[in-house]
């Protein structure tokens, strides 16, 4: 390959200069510190906190405090925002740069989950573009000079599109970056991301990154987003979930592109971890986790959701599956990982491919007449909105 058809895999965003255009996706639940961590040392680039809701930062719940926390070795650091108050976002906003807890602000305008938008907020909210502006505008200032970028999906319905006029709203706005969900909130998490509304994002928004996001599974998902859309980086999540790995696999993928590795030492790379591999993995998510806790018991109860993932496609019984989603204790979890036999190798495409949240499509419940208008100041639903912070949980 001649240098000439090379593409630059480095990615900034505002300040930031990543290594590798790659995004750990916002995961509510899952992108704590000791999974940011655990991915962070098999790759490279940027790693979202869970989402953080506003209000609760802003009345500083000790549980918001512990998750905004970062371990030293987490660098660049990057917090995820959620909030449907422009006043409060500023405000939780300036508690994140001027207390220094963070080096990026994420804002998540991407949640389908119908307690959120039947209040207004998630991916309903853009729909009323002059609120989705202000709260923009409100985090972007008070950040100064930490950069901020805005996570969306499509919109509320392929009817109802949302994210051109948002994406050119927050490149006015001045957000350093933004990463599309390439799906409405209708589709929820079913059927494929339509990347064409990346490449077609990628072609609107022209000053700043535009990251792709859905359906990336490998380090070769990840090229083919970039060659399909020309995004400027990705944003990966449910491929991850037990196979924080993956992150080694997407920084050799756009290693070999830039040149900086031939394709044969990225095959040689190319993470195919053994059962015992995975075993020691499982046991240092669950360590880490009992770090940030500052609780063994609550470690163990939180990576039972982890273990399907991370078993998946290995010659693992029934019964080991079940001891350890009820495992108590860092020495039980042990005496069960022991059973197993450490030298059965990568089982190969059984053990990757799609994993996660999936589902079938849903009509988005939305606050009465909510589509009639694209100003929330023709809407009578400003006291209910506040509500659309309650019950959020992700995206
Ligand atoms: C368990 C789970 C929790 C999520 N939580 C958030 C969140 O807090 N904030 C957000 O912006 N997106 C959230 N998402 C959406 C992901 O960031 C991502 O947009 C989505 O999973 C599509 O990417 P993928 O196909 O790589 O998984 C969540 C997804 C999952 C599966």
């Amino acid at each position: 390959m001649s240098t000439s058809t090379l593409t630059a895999p480095k990615l900034s965003i505002g300040p930031i200069a990543l290594d590798v255009p790659v995004v750990l996706a916002p995961m509510a639940g899952i992108t704590n510190t000791a999974f940011r961590r655990l991915c962070r040392e098999f790759g490279a680039g940027l790693y979202v906190s869970e989402m953080i809701t506003s209000r609760a930062l802003v009345e500083r719940t000790p549980e918001t405090m512990r998750l905004i926390t970062h371990h030293p070795s987490e660098t660049p650091r990057s917090i995820q925002l959620y909030g449907v108050d422009p006043a409060t976002m500023a405000t939780a906003a300036r508690i994140l740069v001027d207390e220094d807890h963070t080096d990026h602000i994420d804002m998540n305008f991407g949640c389908p989950v119908p307690k959120v938008t039947r209040k207004g907020g998630g991916a309903a909210l853009p729909w009323k573009l002059d609120l989705f502006r202000e709260i923009v505008e409100s985090v972007v200032d008070a950040a100064g000079d930490i950069p901020v970028t805005v996570k969306m999906r499509k919109g509320i319905d392929t009817d109802h599109l949302t994210y051109l006029e948002a994406a050119r709203a927050a490149e006015g706005a001045g957000v350093k970056a933004i990463a599309l969900h390439a799906r409405t909130a209708a589709d929820f998490y079913s059927g494929h991301a339509d990347w064409s509304a990346i490449a077609t994002l990628k072609e609107t928004i022209t000053s700043i990154p535009v990251l792709g996001n859905g359906d990336i599974w490998s380090g070769e998902d990840a090229l083919r987003m970039v060659d399909e859309t020309g995004c400027d980086g990705v944003v990966v999540g449910r491929g991850c979930l037990g196979r924080p790995w993956l992150f080694g696999d997407l920084a050799a993928a756009f290693r070999v592109r830039s040149g900086e590795l031939t394709a044969d030492e990225a095959v040689g790379l190319r993470a195919a971890p053994s059962l015992g591999d995975v075993a020691r993995t499982l046991r240092r998510h669950t360590e880490l986790l009992a770090e940030f806790f500052g609780d063994e018991d609550r470690a163990c109860r939180d990576i039972r959701k982890h273990v399907a993932w991370y078993l998946k496609g290995y010659p693992v019984g029934h019964e080991v599956r079940a001891g350890l989603s009820t495992v108590k204790t860092l020495e039980a979890m042990d005496e069960i990982l022991a059973t197993l036999d450490w030298s059965a190798p990568y089982p190969g495409a059984d053990a990757e491919g799609p994993r996660g949240r999936a589902g079938s499509p849903k009509n988005p419940s939305l606050p009465d007449r909510w589509l009639e208008s694209r100003s929330l100041a023709d809407a009578s639903v400003r006291a209910d909105i506040a509500e659309a912070e309650l019950h959020h949980s992700g995206g």
